[in-house]
Protein backbone atom coordinates (compact mmCIF):
# COMPACT_ATOMS: atom_id res chain seq x y z
CA UNK A 1 0.00 0.00 0.00
CA UNK A 2 1.01 3.65 -1.06
CA UNK A 3 4.14 3.73 -2.77
CA UNK A 4 7.21 6.53 -3.32
CA UNK A 5 9.63 7.48 -5.15
CA UNK A 6 12.62 10.00 -4.84
CA UNK A 7 15.46 10.97 -7.32
CA UNK A 8 19.05 13.32 -6.43
CA UNK A 9 20.69 14.68 -9.19
CA UNK A 10 23.57 17.04 -9.44
CA UNK A 11 22.21 20.09 -10.45
CA UNK A 12 18.78 21.52 -10.90
CA UNK A 13 16.84 19.84 -14.21
CA UNK A 14 13.39 18.82 -15.23
CA UNK A 15 12.16 16.24 -12.93
CA UNK A 16 8.39 16.11 -13.15
CA UNK A 17 8.39 13.63 -16.35
CA UNK A 18 10.82 11.55 -14.33
CA UNK A 19 8.40 11.57 -11.36
CA UNK A 20 5.01 10.90 -13.34
CA UNK A 21 6.78 8.09 -15.85
CA UNK A 22 7.81 6.46 -11.94
CA UNK A 23 4.37 7.53 -9.94
CA UNK A 24 2.43 5.23 -13.07
CA UNK A 25 4.97 2.47 -12.21
CA UNK A 26 3.75 2.52 -8.87
CA UNK A 27 0.50 2.89 -9.17
CA UNK A 28 -0.56 -0.76 -8.57
CA UNK A 29 0.26 0.31 -4.93
CA UNK A 30 -2.25 2.93 -4.11
CA UNK A 31 -4.10 5.28 -6.79
CA UNK A 32 -6.40 7.37 -4.12
CA UNK A 33 -4.30 10.33 -4.88
CA UNK A 34 -1.07 11.37 -6.34
CA UNK A 35 1.43 14.14 -5.57
CA UNK A 36 5.33 15.47 -6.41
CA UNK A 37 7.08 17.70 -4.56
CA UNK A 38 10.60 19.01 -6.43
CA UNK A 39 13.33 21.29 -4.56
CA UNK A 40 15.50 23.46 -5.80
CA UNK A 41 18.01 25.91 -3.76
CA UNK A 42 15.59 27.25 -1.03
CA UNK A 43 12.40 26.47 -2.43
CA UNK A 44 9.46 23.76 -2.78
CA UNK A 45 7.52 23.49 -5.20
CA UNK A 46 4.37 20.83 -4.18
CA UNK A 47 1.68 19.61 -6.33
CA UNK A 48 -0.83 17.46 -5.25
CA UNK A 49 -4.28 15.88 -5.32
CA UNK A 50 -6.94 12.58 -5.39
CA UNK A 51 -7.21 10.93 -8.77
CA UNK A 52 -5.19 9.15 -11.00
CA UNK A 53 -1.59 9.98 -11.68
CA UNK A 54 -2.68 10.74 -15.47
CA UNK A 55 -5.32 13.61 -14.38
CA UNK A 56 -3.68 14.71 -11.60
CA UNK A 57 -0.27 15.42 -13.39
CA UNK A 58 -2.07 16.73 -16.19
CA UNK A 59 -4.23 19.33 -13.90
CA UNK A 60 -1.05 20.43 -12.25
CA UNK A 61 1.25 20.55 -14.67
CA UNK A 62 3.71 17.93 -13.10
CA UNK A 63 5.63 17.78 -16.47
CA UNK A 64 7.04 21.25 -16.39
CA UNK A 65 8.51 20.39 -12.62
CA UNK A 66 12.21 20.96 -12.27
CA UNK A 67 14.56 20.55 -9.11
CA UNK A 68 17.94 19.08 -7.93
CA UNK A 69 15.44 16.13 -5.98
CA UNK A 70 11.92 15.26 -6.32
CA UNK A 71 9.87 13.29 -4.44
CA UNK A 72 6.19 11.68 -5.53
CA UNK A 73 3.67 9.08 -3.29
CA UNK A 74 0.91 7.63 -4.45
CA UNK A 75 -1.47 6.87 -1.51
CA UNK A 76 -3.40 4.01 -0.47
CA UNK A 77 -5.61 5.83 2.42
CA UNK A 78 -5.45 4.45 6.09
CA UNK A 79 -5.32 7.94 7.60
CA UNK A 80 -7.16 10.62 6.38
CA UNK A 81 -9.82 10.56 3.53
CA UNK A 82 -8.63 10.32 0.50
CA UNK A 83 -8.37 14.32 -0.01
CA UNK A 84 -5.90 16.90 -1.39
CA UNK A 85 -5.17 17.98 1.94
CA UNK A 86 -4.35 14.40 3.05
CA UNK A 87 -2.50 13.82 -0.41
CA UNK A 88 1.28 13.41 0.12
CA UNK A 89 4.05 14.49 0.17
CA UNK A 90 3.75 16.76 3.32
CA UNK A 91 5.60 19.69 4.25
CA UNK A 92 6.79 20.71 7.91
CA UNK A 93 5.49 23.61 9.66
CA UNK A 94 7.83 26.33 8.04
CA UNK A 95 7.37 24.39 4.36
CA UNK A 96 10.95 24.08 4.09
CA UNK A 97 10.78 20.27 4.55
CA UNK A 98 8.86 18.02 2.51
CA UNK A 99 8.69 14.03 3.11
CA UNK A 100 6.49 10.97 2.19
CA UNK A 101 5.75 7.70 3.37
CA UNK A 102 4.31 4.58 2.51
CA UNK A 103 3.14 1.73 5.42
CA UNK A 104 1.09 2.68 8.72
CA UNK A 105 2.49 5.05 11.43
CA UNK A 106 -0.17 3.52 14.34
CA UNK A 107 -0.11 6.20 16.71
CA UNK A 108 -0.80 8.72 14.47
CA UNK A 109 -3.76 10.61 16.40
CA UNK A 110 -0.90 10.89 19.56
CA UNK A 111 1.74 11.93 17.67
CA UNK A 112 -0.45 14.77 15.88
CA UNK A 113 -2.09 15.68 19.32
CA UNK A 114 1.48 16.53 20.56
CA UNK A 115 2.70 18.15 17.10
CA UNK A 116 0.04 20.16 17.77
CA UNK A 117 0.97 21.22 20.96
CA UNK A 118 4.47 21.49 20.64
CA UNK A 119 3.34 24.78 18.00
CA UNK A 120 3.78 23.14 15.03
CA UNK A 121 1.70 23.72 11.88
CA UNK A 122 -0.44 19.97 11.48
CA UNK A 123 -2.22 20.70 8.46
CA UNK A 124 -3.82 17.37 7.36
CA UNK A 125 -4.69 14.17 9.39
CA UNK A 126 -2.41 11.68 7.62
CA UNK A 127 0.53 9.71 9.27
CA UNK A 128 3.03 10.76 6.32
CA UNK A 129 2.88 14.14 7.55
CA UNK A 130 3.47 12.88 11.07
CA UNK A 131 6.60 11.41 9.60
CA UNK A 132 7.94 14.62 8.34
CA UNK A 133 7.47 16.50 11.95
CA UNK A 134 8.30 13.80 13.55
CA UNK A 135 11.95 14.46 12.26
CA UNK A 136 11.23 17.97 12.03
CA UNK A 137 10.61 17.95 16.04
CA UNK A 138 14.20 17.14 16.23
CA UNK A 139 15.84 18.82 13.17
CA UNK A 140 14.60 21.75 15.81
CA UNK A 141 16.66 21.08 18.27
CA UNK A 142 19.56 21.43 16.22
CA UNK A 143 20.05 17.81 14.93
CA UNK A 144 21.76 17.29 11.99
CA UNK A 145 19.26 14.09 9.78
CA UNK A 146 20.92 11.09 10.65
CA UNK A 147 20.34 11.80 14.14
CA UNK A 148 16.96 13.38 13.63
CA UNK A 149 15.70 10.42 11.89
CA UNK A 150 17.18 8.00 14.65
CA UNK A 151 15.13 9.95 17.38
CA UNK A 152 12.14 10.16 15.15
CA UNK A 153 12.40 6.47 14.61
CA UNK A 154 11.31 5.64 18.43
CA UNK A 155 8.43 8.19 17.92
CA UNK A 156 6.88 6.86 14.86
CA UNK A 157 4.75 3.13 16.05
CA UNK A 158 4.45 1.06 13.15
CA UNK A 159 5.53 -0.29 9.89
CA UNK A 160 6.43 2.24 7.09
CA UNK A 161 9.13 3.91 5.21
CA UNK A 162 9.75 7.25 4.14
CA UNK A 163 11.80 9.82 2.49
CA UNK A 164 12.70 13.25 3.54
CA UNK A 165 14.14 16.41 1.79
CA UNK A 166 15.31 19.71 3.02
CA UNK A 167 15.63 23.39 1.36
CA UNK A 168 19.12 24.42 1.31
CA UNK A 169 21.01 20.77 0.90
CA UNK A 170 22.01 18.47 -1.92
CA UNK A 171 20.65 15.42 -0.46
CA UNK A 172 17.35 12.78 0.83
CA UNK A 173 16.98 11.16 3.34
CA UNK A 174 15.01 8.11 4.18
CA UNK A 175 14.48 5.43 6.13
CA UNK A 176 12.88 1.87 6.28
CA UNK A 177 11.05 0.18 9.00
CA UNK A 178 8.82 -2.67 7.58
CA UNK A 179 7.86 -1.27 4.28
CA UNK A 180 9.59 -2.35 1.23
CA UNK A 181 12.40 0.36 0.47
CA UNK A 182 15.22 0.13 -2.69
CA UNK A 183 17.62 2.46 -3.96
CA UNK A 184 19.24 3.24 -7.42
CA UNK A 185 22.41 3.73 -8.19
CA UNK A 186 22.73 5.60 -11.86
CA UNK A 187 25.03 7.83 -13.77
CA UNK A 188 25.35 11.43 -11.67
CA UNK A 189 21.62 10.57 -10.11
CA UNK A 190 20.66 8.29 -7.29
CA UNK A 191 16.73 7.37 -6.66
CA UNK A 192 14.74 5.28 -4.24
CA UNK A 193 11.68 3.59 -4.09
CA UNK A 194 9.23 1.33 -2.25
CA UNK A 195 9.49 -0.83 -5.37
CA UNK A 196 11.56 -1.95 -8.46
CA UNK A 197 9.29 -0.95 -11.29
CA UNK A 198 10.05 2.99 -10.96
CA UNK A 199 13.71 2.50 -10.61
CA UNK A 200 14.90 -0.46 -13.17
CA UNK A 201 13.43 1.87 -16.17
CA UNK A 202 16.44 4.54 -14.89
CA UNK A 203 19.11 1.89 -13.44
CA UNK A 204 19.87 -1.59 -13.05
CA UNK A 205 22.31 -1.13 -9.97
CA UNK A 206 20.51 -1.45 -6.64
CA UNK A 207 20.85 -1.67 -2.95
CA UNK A 208 17.78 -3.40 -0.52
CA UNK A 209 17.21 -1.21 2.44
CA UNK A 210 17.08 -3.52 5.22
CA UNK A 211 14.66 -2.79 8.58
CA UNK A 212 16.33 -0.22 10.79
CA UNK A 213 18.83 1.52 7.96
CA UNK A 214 19.40 4.70 7.12
CA UNK A 215 20.04 5.97 3.79
CA UNK A 216 21.11 9.47 2.41
CA UNK A 217 21.53 10.36 -1.38
CA UNK A 218 23.56 12.27 -2.97
CA UNK A 219 23.35 12.53 -6.57
CA UNK A 220 26.69 10.45 -6.56
CA UNK A 221 27.01 8.49 -3.90
CA UNK A 222 24.80 6.78 -1.11
CA UNK A 223 25.62 5.94 2.54
CA UNK A 224 23.82 3.29 5.07
CA UNK A 225 23.37 3.90 8.90
CA UNK A 226 21.91 2.20 11.29
CA UNK A 227 19.49 3.33 12.99
CA UNK A 228 20.45 1.74 16.18
CA UNK A 229 23.76 3.73 16.77
CA UNK A 230 24.30 5.77 13.69
CA UNK A 231 26.90 3.14 12.14
CA UNK A 232 28.18 3.23 9.05
CA UNK A 233 26.69 0.42 6.94
CA UNK A 234 28.53 -1.44 3.61
CA UNK A 235 26.77 -2.77 1.55
CA UNK A 236 27.78 -3.17 -2.54
CA UNK A 237 24.98 -2.60 -5.16
CA UNK A 238 23.82 -5.67 -6.93
CA UNK A 239 23.04 -5.79 -10.55
CA UNK A 240 18.95 -6.15 -11.66
CA UNK A 241 18.92 -8.79 -14.94
CA UNK A 242 15.29 -9.50 -14.62
CA UNK A 243 13.19 -8.41 -17.88
CA UNK A 244 10.76 -5.53 -17.42
CA UNK A 245 8.61 -6.52 -20.24
CA UNK A 246 5.51 -6.88 -18.21
CA UNK A 247 5.04 -3.42 -17.66
CA UNK A 248 4.01 -2.31 -20.71
CA UNK A 249 0.52 -3.60 -22.12
CA UNK A 250 1.98 -4.61 -25.44
CA UNK A 251 -1.50 -3.55 -27.39
CA UNK A 252 -3.75 -5.44 -24.66
CA UNK A 253 -6.31 -2.45 -23.73
CA UNK A 254 -5.58 -3.45 -19.76
CA UNK A 255 -2.88 -5.18 -17.95
CA UNK A 256 -5.40 -7.81 -16.29
CA UNK A 257 -5.99 -9.03 -20.00
CA UNK A 258 -2.69 -9.38 -21.08
CA UNK A 259 -1.84 -10.79 -17.53
CA UNK A 260 -4.83 -13.80 -18.18
CA UNK A 261 -2.89 -14.41 -21.63
CA UNK A 262 0.03 -14.55 -20.71
CA UNK A 263 -0.60 -17.50 -17.86
CA UNK A 264 0.26 -20.58 -20.61
CA UNK A 265 3.50 -18.97 -20.86
CA UNK A 266 4.64 -18.15 -17.32
CA UNK A 267 2.96 -21.52 -16.38
CA UNK A 268 5.56 -23.36 -19.06
CA UNK A 269 8.74 -21.00 -17.27
CA UNK A 270 7.83 -22.42 -13.91
CA UNK A 271 7.44 -25.93 -15.19
CA UNK A 272 10.90 -25.64 -16.46
CA UNK A 273 12.52 -24.32 -13.59
CA UNK A 274 11.15 -26.40 -11.11
CA UNK A 275 12.22 -29.84 -13.14
CA UNK A 276 15.41 -27.95 -13.76
CA UNK A 277 15.59 -27.09 -9.76
CA UNK A 278 14.97 -30.93 -8.83
CA UNK A 279 17.47 -31.02 -5.98
CA UNK A 280 15.62 -27.77 -4.45
CA UNK A 281 12.26 -29.39 -5.02
CA UNK A 282 13.93 -32.63 -3.08
CA UNK A 283 14.39 -30.83 -0.15
CA UNK A 284 11.54 -28.80 0.04
CA UNK A 285 9.39 -32.25 -0.66
CA UNK A 286 11.63 -33.77 2.11
CA UNK A 287 10.51 -31.23 4.76
CA UNK A 288 6.84 -31.45 3.80
CA UNK A 289 6.49 -35.38 3.78
CA UNK A 290 8.15 -35.18 7.41
CA UNK A 291 5.80 -32.62 8.81
CA UNK A 292 3.74 -33.34 11.57
CA UNK A 293 1.57 -30.74 10.09
CA UNK A 294 1.81 -28.45 7.23
CA UNK A 295 -0.21 -25.23 7.01
CA UNK A 296 -0.81 -23.38 3.89
CA UNK A 297 -1.10 -20.04 4.55
CA UNK A 298 -2.13 -17.02 2.12
CA UNK A 299 -4.78 -14.20 2.30
CA UNK A 300 -7.02 -13.32 -0.54
CA UNK A 301 -6.72 -14.96 -3.53
CA UNK A 302 -2.86 -16.37 -2.33
CA UNK A 303 -5.23 -18.43 0.08
CA UNK A 304 -7.08 -19.63 -2.53
CA UNK A 305 -4.35 -21.68 -4.26
CA UNK A 306 -3.87 -22.81 -0.54
CA UNK A 307 -7.18 -24.18 -0.58
CA UNK A 308 -6.35 -25.99 -4.16
CA UNK A 309 -3.38 -26.59 -3.15
CA UNK A 310 -4.54 -28.80 0.26
CA UNK A 311 -6.91 -30.55 -2.40
CA UNK A 312 -3.89 -31.86 -4.35
CA UNK A 313 -1.93 -32.67 -1.37
CA UNK A 314 -4.30 -35.70 -0.36
CA UNK A 315 -5.64 -36.31 -3.66
CA UNK A 316 -2.18 -37.12 -5.37
CA UNK A 317 -0.07 -37.43 -2.39
CA UNK A 318 -1.88 -39.02 0.48
CA UNK A 319 -0.76 -35.97 2.59
CA UNK A 320 -3.05 -33.68 5.26
CA UNK A 321 -2.60 -29.81 4.69
CA UNK A 322 -4.58 -27.64 6.36
CA UNK A 323 -5.34 -24.56 4.30
CA UNK A 324 -5.49 -20.98 6.85
CA UNK A 325 -6.13 -17.40 6.22
CA UNK A 326 -3.37 -15.99 7.55
CA UNK A 327 -4.26 -13.66 10.18
CA UNK A 328 -6.63 -16.28 11.05
CA UNK A 329 -3.47 -18.79 12.08
CA UNK A 330 -2.56 -16.95 15.39
CA UNK A 331 -5.99 -17.93 17.34
CA UNK A 332 -6.60 -20.88 16.14
CA UNK A 333 -3.34 -23.16 15.66
CA UNK A 334 -0.54 -20.99 17.22
CA UNK A 335 -1.17 -22.78 20.77
CA UNK A 336 -0.90 -26.00 19.09
CA UNK A 337 2.13 -25.75 16.81
CA UNK A 338 5.73 -26.01 17.63
CA UNK A 339 8.85 -27.99 15.91
CA UNK A 340 7.77 -30.48 13.55
CA UNK A 341 5.15 -28.93 11.94
CA UNK A 342 5.71 -27.33 8.77
CA UNK A 343 4.06 -23.97 7.07
CA UNK A 344 4.12 -22.76 3.01
CA UNK A 345 3.41 -18.88 3.46
CA UNK A 346 2.15 -17.66 0.24
CA UNK A 347 2.00 -14.48 -1.19
CA UNK A 348 2.38 -13.02 -5.04
CA UNK A 349 3.83 -9.33 -3.33
CA UNK A 350 5.97 -11.20 -0.42
CA UNK A 351 4.70 -8.20 1.71
CA UNK A 352 0.99 -8.45 3.18
CA UNK A 353 1.61 -7.80 6.73
CA UNK A 354 -0.97 -10.18 7.20
CA UNK A 355 1.03 -13.05 5.99
CA UNK A 356 4.38 -11.81 7.39
CA UNK A 357 2.40 -11.67 11.23
CA UNK A 358 1.68 -15.15 10.84
CA UNK A 359 5.01 -15.80 9.63
CA UNK A 360 6.72 -14.32 12.66
CA UNK A 361 4.44 -15.90 15.08
CA UNK A 362 5.15 -19.66 13.51
CA UNK A 363 8.67 -19.62 13.40
CA UNK A 364 8.64 -17.83 17.01
CA UNK A 365 7.36 -21.43 18.12
CA UNK A 366 9.84 -23.30 15.73
CA UNK A 367 8.24 -24.19 13.11
CA UNK A 368 10.05 -24.52 9.70
CA UNK A 369 8.32 -22.08 7.27
CA UNK A 370 9.31 -21.54 3.73
CA UNK A 371 7.41 -19.69 1.20
CA UNK A 372 5.77 -19.63 -2.72
CA UNK A 373 6.12 -15.96 -3.72
CA UNK A 374 6.63 -13.74 -7.04
CA UNK A 375 8.31 -10.84 -6.32
CA UNK A 376 12.04 -11.74 -5.73
CA UNK A 377 14.02 -10.07 -2.72
CA UNK A 378 10.72 -9.61 -1.32
CA UNK A 379 10.69 -9.93 3.02
CA UNK A 380 8.92 -13.26 2.66
CA UNK A 381 11.39 -14.63 0.33
CA UNK A 382 14.29 -13.53 2.88
CA UNK A 383 12.56 -14.30 6.32
CA UNK A 384 11.44 -17.91 5.52
CA UNK A 385 14.05 -20.92 4.91
CA UNK A 386 13.57 -21.54 1.30
CA UNK A 387 10.68 -19.86 -1.27
CA UNK A 388 9.49 -21.01 -4.20
CA UNK A 389 9.49 -18.43 -6.74
CA UNK A 390 6.10 -18.05 -8.96
CA UNK A 391 8.47 -16.94 -12.06
CA UNK A 392 5.62 -14.42 -13.55
CA UNK A 393 7.46 -11.45 -13.80
CA UNK A 394 5.76 -8.14 -13.12
CA UNK A 395 2.17 -8.47 -12.16
CA UNK A 396 0.37 -5.28 -12.59
CA UNK A 397 -3.09 -5.56 -12.37
CA UNK A 398 -4.61 -5.43 -9.03
CA UNK A 399 -6.62 -8.65 -9.34
CA UNK A 400 -4.06 -11.55 -9.26
CA UNK A 401 -4.16 -14.06 -12.41
CA UNK A 402 -1.07 -15.34 -13.40
CA UNK A 403 0.33 -15.48 -10.03
CA UNK A 404 -2.44 -17.23 -8.93
CA UNK A 405 -2.42 -19.68 -11.71
CA UNK A 406 1.39 -20.44 -10.92
CA UNK A 407 0.78 -20.82 -7.14
CA UNK A 408 -1.98 -23.79 -7.80
CA UNK A 409 0.76 -25.20 -10.62
CA UNK A 410 3.54 -24.84 -7.62
CA UNK A 411 1.17 -27.16 -5.67
CA UNK A 412 -0.16 -29.47 -8.04
CA UNK A 413 4.18 -29.62 -9.10
CA UNK A 414 4.75 -30.49 -5.51
CA UNK A 415 1.91 -32.93 -4.85
CA UNK A 416 2.42 -34.95 -7.78
CA UNK A 417 6.25 -34.97 -7.12
CA UNK A 418 5.66 -35.88 -3.44
CA UNK A 419 2.96 -38.97 -4.43
CA UNK A 420 5.21 -40.17 -7.30
CA UNK A 421 2.56 -39.31 -9.34
CA UNK A 422 3.37 -40.05 -13.30
CA UNK A 423 0.13 -39.62 -14.69
CA UNK A 424 -0.04 -36.18 -14.87
CA UNK A 425 1.74 -34.90 -17.93
CA UNK A 426 2.58 -30.80 -17.07
CA UNK A 427 3.87 -30.88 -20.46
CA UNK A 428 0.47 -30.53 -22.16
CA UNK A 429 -0.80 -28.42 -19.38
CA UNK A 430 0.31 -25.15 -20.66
CA UNK A 431 -1.13 -25.83 -24.33
CA UNK A 432 -4.47 -26.86 -22.41
CA UNK A 433 -4.70 -23.34 -20.82
CA UNK A 434 -3.80 -21.42 -24.28
CA UNK A 435 -6.24 -23.73 -25.75
CA UNK A 436 -8.90 -22.75 -22.98
CA UNK A 437 -8.31 -18.98 -22.97
CA UNK A 438 -9.39 -18.69 -26.38
CA UNK A 439 -12.00 -21.13 -26.26
CA UNK A 440 -13.89 -20.17 -24.04
CA UNK A 441 -14.15 -16.16 -24.62
CA UNK A 442 -16.88 -16.06 -27.46
CA UNK A 443 -19.38 -17.53 -24.35
CA UNK A 444 -18.36 -15.64 -21.63
CA UNK A 445 -18.33 -12.76 -23.90
CA UNK A 446 -22.09 -13.84 -24.59
CA UNK A 447 -22.96 -13.96 -20.45
CA UNK A 448 -21.97 -10.46 -19.95
CA UNK A 449 -25.45 -8.82 -20.70
CA UNK A 450 -27.26 -11.74 -18.50
CA UNK A 451 -25.13 -11.48 -15.45
CA UNK A 452 -24.32 -7.73 -15.84
CA UNK A 453 -27.62 -6.55 -14.48
CA UNK A 454 -27.36 -8.64 -11.15
CA UNK A 455 -25.58 -6.96 -8.20
CA UNK A 456 -25.42 -10.69 -6.70
CA UNK A 457 -24.61 -14.01 -8.26
CA UNK A 458 -22.67 -17.10 -6.94
CA UNK A 459 -20.26 -19.34 -7.87
CA UNK A 460 -20.75 -22.56 -6.97
CA UNK A 461 -17.93 -25.88 -6.78
CA UNK A 462 -16.91 -29.19 -5.50
CA UNK A 463 -13.88 -30.60 -4.21
CA UNK A 464 -10.85 -29.52 -6.54
CA UNK A 465 -13.10 -26.61 -8.16
CA UNK A 466 -14.36 -25.16 -4.93
CA UNK A 467 -10.81 -23.05 -4.55
CA UNK A 468 -12.00 -22.08 -8.34
CA UNK A 469 -15.33 -20.72 -7.34
CA UNK A 470 -14.18 -19.15 -4.11
CA UNK A 471 -11.60 -17.17 -6.57
CA UNK A 472 -13.68 -16.80 -9.33
CA UNK A 473 -16.07 -14.90 -6.61
CA UNK A 474 -13.31 -12.55 -5.51
CA UNK A 475 -12.07 -11.68 -8.84
CA UNK A 476 -16.10 -10.86 -9.91
CA UNK A 477 -16.14 -9.17 -6.71
CA UNK A 478 -13.19 -7.11 -6.67
CA UNK A 479 -13.14 -5.05 -10.29
CA UNK A 480 -17.34 -5.18 -10.99
CA UNK A 481 -17.99 -4.09 -7.26
CA UNK A 482 -21.49 -6.49 -7.65
CA UNK A 483 -21.32 -8.79 -4.93
CA UNK A 484 -20.95 -12.62 -5.92
CA UNK A 485 -20.19 -15.51 -3.23
CA UNK A 486 -18.16 -18.30 -3.99
CA UNK A 487 -19.03 -21.56 -2.32
CA UNK A 488 -19.34 -25.32 -1.63
CA UNK A 489 -21.82 -26.11 -4.36
CA UNK A 490 -23.65 -28.60 -1.48
CA UNK A 491 -23.86 -25.90 1.13
CA UNK A 492 -26.66 -23.82 -1.33
CA UNK A 493 -29.00 -25.58 -0.06
CA UNK A 494 -28.36 -25.09 3.56
CA UNK A 495 -29.23 -21.25 3.06
CA UNK A 496 -28.33 -19.63 0.11
CA UNK A 497 -31.25 -21.13 -2.00
CA UNK A 498 -33.91 -18.47 -0.52
CA UNK A 499 -32.26 -16.13 -2.37
CA UNK A 500 -32.79 -17.52 -5.97
CA UNK A 501 -35.33 -15.88 -8.08
CA UNK A 502 -36.37 -15.69 -11.86
CA UNK A 503 -33.19 -15.27 -13.80
CA UNK A 504 -30.70 -15.28 -10.68
CA UNK A 505 -27.57 -16.20 -11.89
CA UNK A 506 -25.67 -18.99 -10.33
CA UNK A 507 -22.31 -20.52 -12.00
CA UNK A 508 -21.18 -24.23 -11.43
CA UNK A 509 -17.84 -24.87 -11.83
CA UNK A 510 -18.10 -28.76 -12.58
CA UNK A 511 -14.99 -31.18 -12.26
CA UNK A 512 -15.53 -33.95 -14.99
CA UNK A 513 -15.76 -36.39 -11.90
CA UNK A 514 -18.03 -34.28 -9.98
CA UNK A 515 -20.87 -34.01 -12.62
CA UNK A 516 -24.05 -35.97 -11.30
CA UNK A 517 -23.29 -33.94 -7.87
CA UNK A 518 -23.54 -30.65 -9.98
CA UNK A 519 -26.09 -31.71 -11.82
CA UNK A 520 -28.25 -32.29 -8.95
CA UNK A 521 -27.23 -28.49 -7.86
CA UNK A 522 -28.16 -27.00 -11.02
CA UNK A 523 -31.64 -28.47 -10.75
CA UNK A 524 -32.53 -27.07 -7.49
CA UNK A 525 -31.46 -23.75 -8.65
CA UNK A 526 -33.46 -23.85 -12.13
CA UNK A 527 -36.86 -25.68 -10.75
CA UNK A 528 -37.16 -21.94 -8.23
CA UNK A 529 -36.26 -20.51 -12.11
CA UNK A 530 -32.33 -20.10 -11.07
CA UNK A 531 -30.01 -19.26 -14.15
CA UNK A 532 -27.56 -22.24 -13.67
CA UNK A 533 -24.43 -21.86 -16.01
CA UNK A 534 -22.11 -24.84 -15.93
CA UNK A 535 -18.15 -24.05 -16.75
CA UNK A 536 -16.52 -27.65 -17.34
CA UNK A 537 -15.70 -29.92 -20.01
CA UNK A 538 -17.95 -31.16 -22.82
CA UNK A 539 -20.85 -33.53 -21.53
CA UNK A 540 -24.03 -33.55 -22.76
CA UNK A 541 -26.11 -33.90 -19.57
CA UNK A 542 -24.50 -31.20 -17.97
CA UNK A 543 -25.26 -29.48 -21.05
CA UNK A 544 -28.94 -30.46 -20.64
CA UNK A 545 -29.63 -29.39 -17.75
CA UNK A 546 -28.12 -26.13 -17.13
CA UNK A 547 -29.16 -22.96 -19.05
CA UNK A 548 -26.02 -22.08 -20.51
CA UNK A 549 -22.40 -23.77 -20.28
CA UNK A 550 -19.08 -23.05 -21.12
CA UNK A 551 -16.97 -25.55 -22.21
CA UNK A 552 -13.42 -26.11 -21.25
CA UNK A 553 -10.52 -28.48 -22.86
CA UNK A 554 -10.87 -31.96 -22.19
CA UNK A 555 -8.15 -33.29 -19.25
CA UNK A 556 -7.33 -35.15 -15.96
CA UNK A 557 -9.85 -33.53 -13.35
CA UNK A 558 -6.71 -32.33 -11.47
CA UNK A 559 -5.90 -30.09 -14.36
CA UNK A 560 -9.37 -29.48 -15.40
CA UNK A 561 -9.61 -27.57 -12.07
CA UNK A 562 -7.05 -25.19 -13.06
CA UNK A 563 -8.43 -24.39 -16.24
CA UNK A 564 -12.29 -23.96 -14.76
CA UNK A 565 -10.74 -20.54 -13.08
CA UNK A 566 -9.37 -19.10 -16.53
CA UNK A 567 -13.12 -18.93 -17.83
CA UNK A 568 -14.04 -16.89 -14.52
CA UNK A 569 -11.19 -14.64 -14.62
CA UNK A 570 -12.41 -13.38 -18.26
CA UNK A 571 -15.61 -13.27 -17.00
CA UNK A 572 -15.09 -10.72 -14.03
CA UNK A 573 -12.58 -9.19 -16.87
CA UNK A 574 -15.73 -8.54 -19.54
CA UNK A 575 -18.09 -7.17 -16.81
CA UNK A 576 -16.00 -5.01 -15.51
CA UNK A 577 -15.24 -3.44 -18.39
CA UNK A 578 -19.13 -3.78 -20.03
CA UNK A 579 -19.55 -1.57 -16.62
CA UNK A 580 -16.95 0.98 -17.50
CA UNK A 581 -14.36 0.22 -14.55
CA UNK A 582 -10.89 -0.27 -15.10
CA UNK A 583 -10.14 -3.82 -13.87
CA UNK A 584 -6.60 -3.01 -13.18
CA UNK A 585 -7.11 -0.87 -10.78
CA UNK A 586 -10.14 -0.99 -8.72
CA UNK A 587 -11.32 1.36 -6.44
CA UNK A 588 -10.11 1.38 -2.85
CA UNK A 589 -8.08 -1.57 -3.05
CA UNK A 590 -4.04 -2.11 -3.36
CA UNK A 591 -1.59 -4.34 -4.72
CA UNK A 592 0.59 -4.30 -1.99
CA UNK A 593 -0.87 -4.85 1.66
CA UNK A 594 1.32 -3.99 4.13
CA UNK A 595 -0.71 -3.04 6.56
CA UNK A 596 -3.02 -4.66 9.26
C1 LIG B 1 -6.19 -10.67 -5.58
O1 LIG B 1 -6.87 -10.42 -6.76
C2 LIG B 1 -6.29 -9.63 -4.61
N1 LIG B 1 -5.76 -8.41 -5.12
C3 LIG B 1 -5.90 -9.95 -3.18
O2 LIG B 1 -6.86 -10.81 -2.65
C4 LIG B 1 -4.51 -10.54 -2.92
O3 LIG B 1 -4.46 -11.85 -3.39
C5 LIG B 1 -4.22 -10.50 -1.41
O4 LIG B 1 -4.20 -9.16 -0.99
C6 LIG B 1 -2.93 -11.17 -1.05
O5 LIG B 1 -1.84 -10.56 -1.67
P1 LIG B 1 -0.45 -11.33 -1.79
O6 LIG B 1 -0.66 -12.50 -2.66
O7 LIG B 1 0.49 -10.31 -2.40
O8 LIG B 1 -0.05 -11.72 -0.41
Amino acid sequence: MCGIFGIVTKDEEPLGQILIDAAKRLTYRGYDSVGAATISGGTIDLRKDTGKVEEVAEKYKFAEMVGQRGITQLRWATFGTPSQVNAQPHLDSDGDMVGAHNGNVVNNIELRQQFIAEGMTVRSENDGESCVHAVERYIDQGMDFISAIQHAYHDLEGDYAFVIGKVNDSKLYAIKKGSGLVVGIGKDFTCLSSDLPSILPLTRDIIRLEDGEIVTLWADKVELHSVNDGSLIERAPERITESMASVQKDGYPHFMLKEIHEQPQVAQELLHRMKGDQEEIDQILETIKNARNLFLVGCGTSYHACLAGAVYFSQLAGKAAIPVLAPQFEPQYLNAVGTGDVGIFVSQSGETKDVLNALQASQSKGMTCLSMANVIGSTLTQKTEAWLPLVCGYEISVPATKTFTNQVITFMYLAAQLGGNTDLDFDTLPDLMAETIESVDPAVKSLVPKINPWENSYILGYGLTYPMALEGALKLKEITYAHCEGMLSTEFKHGPLSAVTEGFPIIFAAGPEDVPLIISGINEVTCRGGEAIAVGQANPALAANANDMVTIPKSNPIFASLLSVLPLQLLSYHMAVARGYDPDFPRNLSKTLTVD
